[in-house]
């Protein structure tokens, strides 16, 4: 391997740029050339290609979102498509490439190096958390603190004027925003697509927080939440509530934004400077991933199509705090 092309895609998360950062470095240290696509499969198709070396990833390790930009590619989702982005590739001497995001760039990466026999190392990225294969994915503990910091302001307002708020968060299809930020902000309930959701309880604990005198709560909502989100759940119990005066707090893309936590830092970097050592090994069509604080690899197959749910005992933690 002499040559390799790297790329973020997908939703962007805090923390992109430090993976990017450790990817370069690593490579440069190991004498490889390293292309930067712009805007992932999009630049790719397109041919947004520029040479990244030591000195231009210099700066970047604080900044949120993505300096080589991302994209979400409709067009690498057909073979035409992935044809054009592989004649970029060889005409640029790609050996193998290292694709930074979530499940959507994993299966486009799959896909592809399957029909044209290019590697790919994975690298998580996503503020959602919920790839198979690693703990944490880059970007999801700096969300959680921009929803923690944002649930502390709303409870100072919740509770000089007593009032219910539903605060929904990020998780298109998962729950783990919504429960690290619940117990983090010791919200009085937190409701995720992966634990049931029983109306008539959330209403029993209004009911009894009420009888004694305490209106104001924050429960937090998953945005992927099967009810709709915290204006579905907030819709469907306001005869209930129309006494706490419910409001519904959307805090939506501020948690993609912001610098990475130093968590993120550490996370992105130690899985940038695994994907390039790992390349050089050998491995291919598999995803980094840190697992019990050890860097491991997974395949493409099990890290697309494993379910990663949060641990039954912390949601049953969450509903015992907040007694
Ligand atoms: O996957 C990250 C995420 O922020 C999800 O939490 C959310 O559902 C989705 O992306 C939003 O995507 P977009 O920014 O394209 O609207």
């Amino acid at each position: 391997i002499r040559r390799i092309a790297v790329f973020t895609s997908g939703g962007d998360a805090p923390g992109m740029n430090a993976a990017l950062r450790a990817v370069v470095r690593t490579a440069a240290w190991n004498k490889l050339h390293v292309y930067g696509i712009e805007r992932g499969y999009e630049g790719m198709i397109d041919g947004h290609f520029k040479r990244l070396e030591r000195r231009d990833v210099a700066n970047i390790i604080q900044r949120g979102g993505t300096v080589l930009r991302t994209a979400r590619s409709m067009r690498f989702m057909t073979p035409e498509g992935r044809a054009m982005a592989a004649d970029h590739l060889r005409a640029y001497d790609i050996d193998a490439c290292i694709a930074i995001g979530g499940n959507g760039t994993f299966t486009g990466a799959k896909i592809f190096s399957e029909e044209h026999g290019i590697p790919f190392i994975g690298v998580p990225g996503t503020i959602d958390n919920d790839l198979y294969g690693t703990d944490y994915t880059i970007g999801f503990d700096t969300a959680v603190n921009t929803a923690i910091e944002a649930v502390d302001k709303i409870r100072d307002t919740a509770d000089s004027h007593n009032r219910l708020f539903f605060v929904e968060v990020m998780g298109r299809h998962s729950g783990y925003i919504a429960l690290y930020t619940a117990i983090g902000s010791g919200a009085s309930s937190v409701l995720i697509p992966e634990a049931e959701t029983d109306l008539e309880e959330l209403k029993a604990v209004f009911r009894k927080n009420k009888a004694r005198g305490k209106l104001f709560s924050v429960v937090i909502v998953a945005e992927g939440h099967p009810m709709g989100g915290a204006a579905g759940i907030a819709a469907q119990i306001k005869d209930e509530l129309a006494s706490m005066e419910p409001k519904v707090t959307v805090i939506g893309h501020m948690q993609r934004g912001g610098a990475p936590t130093a968590a993120d830092r550490m996370l992105a970097s130690r899985l940038g400077h695994a994907a390039v050592n790992r390349l050089l090994l050998g491995e291919e069509n598999v995803a980094v991933g840190v697992i019990s604080n050890e860097v491991e690899t997974t395949s493409f197959d099990d890290a697309i199509h494993k379910e990663k749910k949060p641990k039954s005992s912390l949601i049953e933690m969450a509903s015992i705090l907040s007694i």
